[in-house]
């Protein structure tokens, strides 16, 4: 067996699209580290299923990255893992409407600080690391930061951040560490609108390939960016079927 050199550590990757993007990249030879929140049972599942494959291939860290307070131990803590870590993949993120009228300091930290903060503040604790291993940052943002989704005015301002933020330490951490945003269109419909048809039936009838993407079209977006695309950096991947032509 090829002995895994390279770390990635994704930010809610224990389920759904980020539990793609870990399977896809422990396959590629990647040791994983994996956050999670709420998830403990699936946090559990997927170190047994990775560390079955491939013995000490895969840890995970509870945080929740709407409280966390001292960034600079979680990122020392993370490194201990492996001791070296060559990709970030900020992929943890709250999603749920705040009409204006609805816009409260608890949902601006809940979803500022889980979308747009954390991926700031985990850069910043690993970017010497980062520099040091000539690595990488995907941000998973989301098509519809352009333009925006109605009743969704914080979401999408933290989505809309993390595109500058994005271009923004492309150009900061440049030339050693590249940095891309992946941005999925309807790839798994959230969790609170499974029930409801007639919407699922208006965004399917607008997308160009008339079906929804699967979680494993961003994780080979993603594998793509970190693996292959040597001369990408600053730039935004749209992976919607075609959403983005009807919007
Ligand atoms: N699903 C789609 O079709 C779609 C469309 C557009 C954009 N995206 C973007 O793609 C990414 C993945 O989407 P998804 O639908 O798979 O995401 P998701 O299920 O809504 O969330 C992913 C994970 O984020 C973690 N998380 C949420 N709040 C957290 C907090 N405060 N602290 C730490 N972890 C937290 C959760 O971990 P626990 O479960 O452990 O709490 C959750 O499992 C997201 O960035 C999303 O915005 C997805």
């Amino acid at each position: 067996m090829t002995k895994r050199l390279k770390t990635v550590l994704i930010t809610g990757g224990v389920k759904r699209i980020g539990l793609s993007i870990a399977r896809i990249l422990h396959r590629n030879n990647y040791n994983i580290i994996i956050t999670y929140n709420k998830s403990s049972k699936q946090a559990k599942e997927i170190l047994k299923e990775l560390n079955d494959e491939s013995r000490d291939s895969c840890k995970i860290i509870k945080v929740d990255f709407s409280k966390i307070s001292n960034f600079s131990k979680f990122s020392s803590n993370a490194l201990r893992c492996f001791g070296r870590l060559d990709v970030l993949i900020n992929n943890a993120s709250r999603f749920y409407p705040t009409k204006i009228n609805q816009v409260n300091q608890k949902s601006w930290i809940d979803l500022i600080d889980t979308n747009l903060k954390s991926p700031l503040m985990l850069s910043k604790g690993f970017h010497s690391e980062l520099k040091k291993r000539k690595g990488n940052i995907v941000n998973i943002i989301d098509i519809h930061i352009d333009p925006p989704l109605k009743d969704h005015i914080i979401y999408n301002i933290s989505k809309a951040g993390l595109l500058a933020l994005t271009k923004t330490l492309a150009k900061d951490l440049a030339p050693q560490v590249r940095v891309n945003g992946v941005s999925p269109g309807a790839i798994m419909w959230p969790e609170a609108d499974e029930n409801k048809v007639k919407k699922k039936r208006d965004i399917l009838s607008r997308i160009a390939l008339k079906r929804v993407g699967d979680p494993n079209d961003i994780a080979r977006a993603v594998l793509f960016l970190i693996k292959d695309g040597n001369y990408i950096t600053g730039q935004n991947i749209n992976v919607d079927g075609g959403r983005k032509l009807n919007m």
